[in-house]
């Protein structure tokens, strides 16, 4: 690597691109009505709708500072399914909406730039309770999964998407975040994929979080292979793509 390239790609992580753009053109102000805050789904999809928050007070006691202090990467997993109340919870603690605030607006329980949250969360199950294996989608408006399809060898083809990280294909469940840029751009322009970078953090560290409250553990995975892991969530792979994976599963017992 050339030093002037190490330099382009370090500016990516500065954010002067801010002060070439002319905001006046982006689609948000040439009254572009925003994208929807998640992705339809496709005509014919059956909702599964999850456990809700009122199902989460057994959560209820988890002491913060023990949280933060004793969350760790796991990469060993009990043998046991995860519930699908805990799903549930850490899919609301990760990318669950709290508040809609107008078309294309939603908080959710992670911060975003532009509150713009340009993630969607795929789910490739192995074994969690009451849902067959295979890989669904997260819908965060109605708290609900929709089934995407079976995947043969589901196990064999994670392994080989995480560049040989076979204990991913281990846990009960994995979660893989694409991001889908426009989202963003329709604000930012060119400044949003820095932000949709730092973005990814505030799920996966909530989901760190979460997971000690259920007595589950994952482990950030930003080491994989970009095709393989685009086909498998059956993604374009350009206005959508994977940014991000977390394995999870349980580390203690209920
Ligand atoms: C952005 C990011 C990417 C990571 N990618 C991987 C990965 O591909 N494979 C892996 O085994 N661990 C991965 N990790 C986990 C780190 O190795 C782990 O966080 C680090 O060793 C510190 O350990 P701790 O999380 O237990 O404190 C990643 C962590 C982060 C934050």
């Amino acid at each position: 690597m050339t030093e002037n390239e190490m330099s382009r790609y370090r500016d990516f992580l500065k954010d002067n691109l801010r002060l070439r753009i002319d905001f006046s053109l982006t689609d948000q102000h040439q009254g572009i009505m925003p994208p929807p805050v998640q992705k339809l789904p496709r005509v014919g999809q059956e909702m599964i709708f999850l456990p809700k928050e009122e199902t989460f007070a057994a959560f209820h006691g988890t002491d913060l500072l023990a949280a933060i202090s004793n969350r760790r990467s796991h990469r060993h997993f009990l043998g046991h399914p995860l519930p699908l109340t805990e799903l549930s919870f850490l899919l609301w603690a990760t990318q669950g909406i709290t508040e809609i605030l107008a078309p294309g607006f939603a908080q959710r329980t992670v911060p975003s730039a532009g509150c713009r949250h340009a993630f969607e969360t795929y789910l490739l199950v192995n074994h969690v309770v009451d849902l067959e294996s295979g890989l669904y989608r997260f819908l965060p408006v109605e708290h609900a999964l929709i089934f995407e399809g079976e995947v043969e060898n589901l196990p064999e083809r994670l392994a080989e998407a995480t560049l040989g990280q076979t204990f991913v294909a281990t846990a009960p469940v994995t979660l893989a975040w694409t991001a889908i840029p426009y989202r963003m751009e329709w604000r930012y322009d060119i400044a949003a994929h820095r932000v949709i970078a730092m973005d990814a953090g505030h799920l996966c560290q909530n989901l760190y979080l979460a997971c000690e409250a259920v007595g589950a553990g994952t482990c950030a995975i930003a080491a994989y292979h970009q095709e393989l892991m685009d086909q498998l969530l059956q993604v374009d792979g350009h206005d959508e793509f994977t940014v991000y994976l977390a394995p999870v599963g349980k580390v203690r017992p209920a």
